[in-house]
C-alpha cells in the first residue's frame, strides 16, 4: 500500500494529526514506531530538534525517503530507518526521547505489548507516549464491521496480517496491565472509530 497510503488516508490524518503537534516544543527529540509514509511524521519534523522514524516495510521507508530529500532542508534532523519496533535492535545507540509517537501500529503487529515495551525502553524519565489507534472492536456502521470482520478472519487464516479488533477499553487495560500512567485520553467515533492516548511512566513513589 506505500504508494497509495498516503492519498487514502491524508483526510483522517488531517484531523488526527494536531493530536500529536500541540504539545511539542523544539527542544524535543522524538521517534515514531511505525512512522509509516510519514503522514504524521512529516508535520512533527520541523517543530522538533531531532526525529527519527522506524518502520519495518522498506516500501514505506522509501516513500517517506523520497518525502525528505524533496524537501531539500539542512535545517531538518531527520531519519528514517528500517527496523522490527517489537525487538531491541532500536536500543543499541542507548538514545532516549522526549515523545515516542505511535500511530496505528498496536493493533496490527503480532505483540502490542512488545512494542509498548520497546517504547518504554526509548523514553526519557519525563518523557511520553502518544498513541493513536482504530478500534475495530467498537461500534461500527455495518459495512465497516462486516469488512473489518472480514480483516480479521483472513488474519486468523494467515491471508494477511495480524488485525485485533480492539475495543477502547481493551487498550485501556493493555497499557493500565503495563503499569503506564494515562495523561490524556480520547476516544473518536468514526467509519473505523479510534483512540487517542498519552501515557507516562508511573511516578517512582
Ligand atoms: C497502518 S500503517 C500506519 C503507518 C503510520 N503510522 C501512519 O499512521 O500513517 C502501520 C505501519 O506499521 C508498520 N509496522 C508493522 N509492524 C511493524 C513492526 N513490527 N515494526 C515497525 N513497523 C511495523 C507497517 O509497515 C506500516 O507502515
Amino acid at each position: 500500500m506505500a504508494k497509495k497510503y498516503d492519498q487514502r488516508f491524508k483526510t483522517l490524518y488531517e484531523s488526527i494529526t494536531p493530536l500529536f503537534t500541540q504539545s511539542l516544543v523544539y527542544d524535543y527529540r522524538v521517534i515514531e514506531l511505525g512512522c509509516g509514509s510519514g503522514l504524521v511524521s512529516f508535520p512533527v519534523i520541523p517543530l522538533v530538534k531531532k526525529f527519527v522514524g522506524v518502520d519495518i516495510d522498506a516500501n514505506m521507508i522509501a516513500v517517506a525517503n523520497k518525502k525528505l530529500q524533496i524537501l531539500q532542508d539542512p535545517s531538518l534532523n531527520a531519519k528514517f530507518i528500517i527496523a522490527d519496533a517489537s525487538k531491541s535492535i532500536l536500543n543499541d545507540s542507548n538514545e532516549k526521547y522526549d515523545k515516542v509517537i505511535l500511530v496505528n501500529i498496536l493493533h496490527i503487529v503480532d505483540s502490542p505489548k512488545d512494542v509498548l515495551l520497546q517504547a518504554r525502553l526509548l523514553l526519557k524519565p519525563n518523557g511520553s507516549i502518544l498513541i493513536a489507534d482504530f478500534c475495530h472492536g467498537e461500534k461500527m456502521a455495518l459495512k465497516y464491521d462486516l469488512m473489518s470482520r472480514l480483516m480479521n478472519l483472513s488474519s486468523r487464516f494467515g491471508l494477511m496480517g495480524k488485525l485485533w479488533r480492539f475495543s477502547f477499553a481493551d487498550i485501556e487495560k493493555l497499557v493500565l496491565d503495563m503499569e503506564f500512567r494515562i495523561l490524556r485520553k480520547i476516544s473518536f467515533t468514526a467509519k473505523f472509530p479510534f483512540i487517542f492516548i498519552e501515557l507516562s511512566e508511573m511516578a517512582k513513589l
